[in-house]
């Protein structure tokens, strides 16, 4: 049943590295950009609180709708963008095979 699944993300318009992750460890997409080397600060550990995760999802398949926490926190943010995410929110499972990201909280 293990199941390794591609997220991409966008470094420069045009640009996108590939990343494998697994599906069956219960992994947030955040877990996954910190172990690939991202500086992702994660100060709140997940948890929805500090937004330094903060993801836009530039294609890729649909996710399950941001819940409520998700939702306020993102609110906070001077700086929105259509498919602004949490990524600490984001599981990776055999549905979210093929995502592609850019990373929104630098300079923020
Ligand atoms: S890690 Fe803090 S909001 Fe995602």
């Amino acid at each position: 049943m293990t199941e390794d699944i591609r997220i991409y993300v966008e470094e420069a318009p045009g640009q996108r590295t590939e990343h494998i992750g697994p599906t069956d460890m219960g992994l947030s997409l955040m877990e996954l950009l910190k172990a690939s080397g991202y500086n992702i600060m994660a100060t709140c550990g997940g948890m929805a609180l500090c937004a330094t995760c903060h993801v836009e999802v530039l294609a890729g398949p649909a996710l399950p709708e941001p819940s409520d926490d998700e939702l306020d926190m993102l609110e906070t943010l001077p700086v929105v963008h259509t498919g602004s995410r949490l990524s600490c929110q984001i599981r990776l499972t055999p549905r979210t095979d093929g995502l592609v990201v850019r990373l929104a909280a630098t300079g923020a």
